[in-house]
């Protein structure tokens, strides 16, 4: 079955090439995992890290967070950029210090009824906090996805994005979830790119419908112009 076979390779893939030794993955709580997932959002791998280490040392958890003046919020993230991820991260710290007892909450649709966490966000949290099965879909994700699936339309297009997500589920294995979340995004970072995508070192090449048609460089469709 191909598309079990999907996180199989994907999975054997990371475990030679993915990346083992991020700050947020040792160790890997609810709270490490939520803050690197907003830095992330709009900011670099290589980026973040500094600010990540600095951040949890200041306020080590979601109670120290919710407690904290927004000066220092503000200052943490000074340099980060879109400090409306830092407002959402403080005012959602909160919500979870009121209504969750401090913690984040396992709930999904309490998850995103925080400020800041949306679909993709809630899934990327819950399947590496506690590897629960929830897909994420992310711009990297859309371009793997659309490519595989051949998959027409601009992938910001809510008809084309209700398709992928529909793959996204389907592709979801039902062990090693964070795993899984993390080879998407190291296997659409560094392999299946936008620009020269490394095709012939793919591990999941074998069920790709647009290398096996030759239209890895039309797809994902771009943005109208
Ligand atoms: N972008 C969002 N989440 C990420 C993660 N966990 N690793 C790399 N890039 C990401």
């Amino acid at each position: 079955n191909a598309d079990r076979d999907y996180a199989t390779r994907l999975l054997a893939w990371f475990d030679v090439h993915g990346r083992h030794d991020l700050p947020w993955q040792h160790p890997r709580t609810p709270y490490r995992v939520w803050l690197s997932e907003i830095m992330l959002q709009q900011t670099q791998v290589r980026v973040v890290i500094p600010y990540f280490e600095r951040f949890v040392a200041a306020l080590p958890d979601v109670r120290a967070l919710a407690a904290a003046p927004q000066d220092t919020v503000l200052a943490l993230w000074s340099g980060l950029g879109y400090y409306a991820r830092a407002r959402n991260l403080h005012a959602a710290a909160k919500v979870c210090a009121e209504l969750h007892d401090g913690d984040l909450p396992r709930d999904p649709d309490a998850l995103r009824a925080l400020p800041g966490i949306g679909r993709s966000t809630a899934g990327a949290i819950l399947s590496q906090a506690w590897g629960d099965p929830f897909p994420i879909l992310d711009g990297n994700v859309k371009r793997v996805l659309a490519r595989r699936h051949a998959v027409e339309g601009w992938p910001a297009q809510p008809k084309v994005e209700k398709q992928l997500w529909a793959i996204a589920e389907t592709l979801l294995p039902t062990t090693r979830l964070a795993d899984y979340t993390q080879a998407q995004m190291d296997f659409g970072a560094t392999l299946c790119t936008r620009h020269n995508p490394a095709c012939l070192l793919c591990p999941v090449n074998v069920d790709c419908a647009a290398f096996a048609q030759g239209r890895v460089d039309e797809l994902p469709t771009p943005r109208p112009t």
